[in-house]
């Protein structure tokens, strides 16, 4: 980041205070608007509905698909760089939630080697933080017979053939335009990784909408993606995107982040230390004493307890309302805000980690996820490879 009020969005960092509006211009993606959100299955998910996903790319064609009960799929991934925190497994509910409403495909690619091209972690650090996500993203409860798990260095006989395939549509210009200079090779080749994961379920299923609904920060690999698609010589459609903001961290405005000085609430988290983390760190809205408080009331939209029963945390709408005017008109103080929060949020995370202690050991639990040996030949030949049987 460089001067005040400035900020960075991009795949490989997020920094300052992020105008969103500013971000989609600079981006241009679009806002998603109160037709499309109607659109959406009813009942929309908190997320939708409360604009988190606040933008979009050419969504209608993805929602046209659902409400026509034609095939669709849903795209949205894991780099798995560090233990799992609540902002990271929004997109993941998400998905789920649309899974069961819709019957979506859900396919779940996990970015090890993009991490291991980024940041100082060993290949050992980085294959210990794979295992302990998928075990997170299992949890969630997808149904395995309409999700697949990729992990790019285990599922290497399909990422790798795709990936070289649409690599050479790229050239290293519009890679440094895109993303500024790469640290290694390595970060410029992983973009036709990335897009290989958004069009594998339509190179294993046949042509169909995909909606990848993600953080912001990834909309540049979905552009990549989707001028790679445009090419039309693999007869795709260019995937939809879903964007999100960032949950804000609890030191305040901005993103949760693995990285900064305030703590994040990780998945394992029980819940005394949520309680903990959020009534020690918690940015609040509210004024420094009780009495100003009573008489002037706090600020909902720039205290992050607020924000994290907003984002997802509190999902009955009157209930929400409610505690946001409390807050306004002084008679919710900021302490019982937080204690709200730390409930909801320690609830959430007792039901996840109830549904991750009883899964068996990933040996067990994956093959379940994994692509079956006829998707992955089928995936192979759409781009003009051989099976991989016949070496
Ligand atoms: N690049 C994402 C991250 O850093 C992870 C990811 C990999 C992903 N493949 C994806 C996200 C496909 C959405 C869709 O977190």
């Amino acid at each position: 980041m460089t001067a005040e009020n400035e900020f960075t969005v991009t795949p490989y960092s997020v920094d300052g205070e992020i105008d969103y509006e500013k971000l989609l211009e600079q981006f241009g993606a679009d806002q998603l608007s109160d037709d499309q959100i109607t659109a959406f299955p009813d009942p929309a998910h908190p997320l939708v509905h409360r604009r988190v996903f606040y933008a979009e790319r050419d969504i209608d064609r993805f929602l046209s698909a659902v409400n026509a009960e034609k095939p669709h799929s849903i795209v949205t991934g894991r780099g798995p760089s560090g233990p799992m925190h609540i902002g990271h497994v929004l997109p993941f509910y998400f998905a789920k939630y649309l899974q069961e409403q819709t019957n979506a495909l859900v396919y779940i690619p996990v970015s090890d080697d993009e991490k291991y091209f980024l940041k100082e972690m060993s290949l050992e650090v980085i294959g210990a933080h794979t295992r302990e996500n998928l075990l997170d993203l299992l949890a969630v409860g997808f149904d395995p017979d309409r999700t697949r798990i990729i992990v790019d260095t285990a599922d290497g006989d399909v990422v790798y053939p795709l990936a070289t395939a649409f690599a050479k549509a790229v050239t290293q210009s519009t890679i440094e335009a895109t993303y500024g200079e790469p640290a290694n090779i390595g970060l410029s080749f992983y973009p036709a990784v990335q897009a290989t994961h958004l069009l594998l379920p339509q190179l294993i299923e046949g042509r169909h909408p995909t909606l990848v609904p993600i953080a912001i920060d990834q909309d540049p690999h979905i552009r990549i993606c989707r001028d790679i698609a445009d090419k039309q010589r693999y007869d795709v459609d260019k995937p939809s995107a879903l964007l999100s903001k960032f949950l804000p961290s609890l030191a305040g405005p901005g993103k949760m982040s693995s990285s900064d000085d305030a703590p994040s609430i990780l998945l394992s988290d029980d819940r005394e230390t949520v309680f903990e983390k959020i009534r020690t760190h918690a940015y609040s809205g509210g004024q420094s004493t009780v009495d100003e408080h009573r008489e002037q009331g706090g600020d909902p939209e720039r205290d992050t307890s607020f924000q994290f029963l907003s984002y997802f945390f509190e999902t009955d709408d009157e209930r929400l309302e409610r505690i946001s005017q409390e807050y306004r008109d002084g008679s919710l103080l900021s302490g019982e805000l937080k204690d709200i929060a730390a409930e909801n949020i320690a609830d959430f995370l007792e039901c996840h980690q109830e549904r991750r202690s009883q899964l068996g050991s990933l040996v067990d639990e994956l093959p379940a996820y994994r692509l079956t040996d006829a998707e992955r030949n089928r995936a192979r030949h759409r781009v003009g490879f051989l099976d991989n049987g016949v070496f």
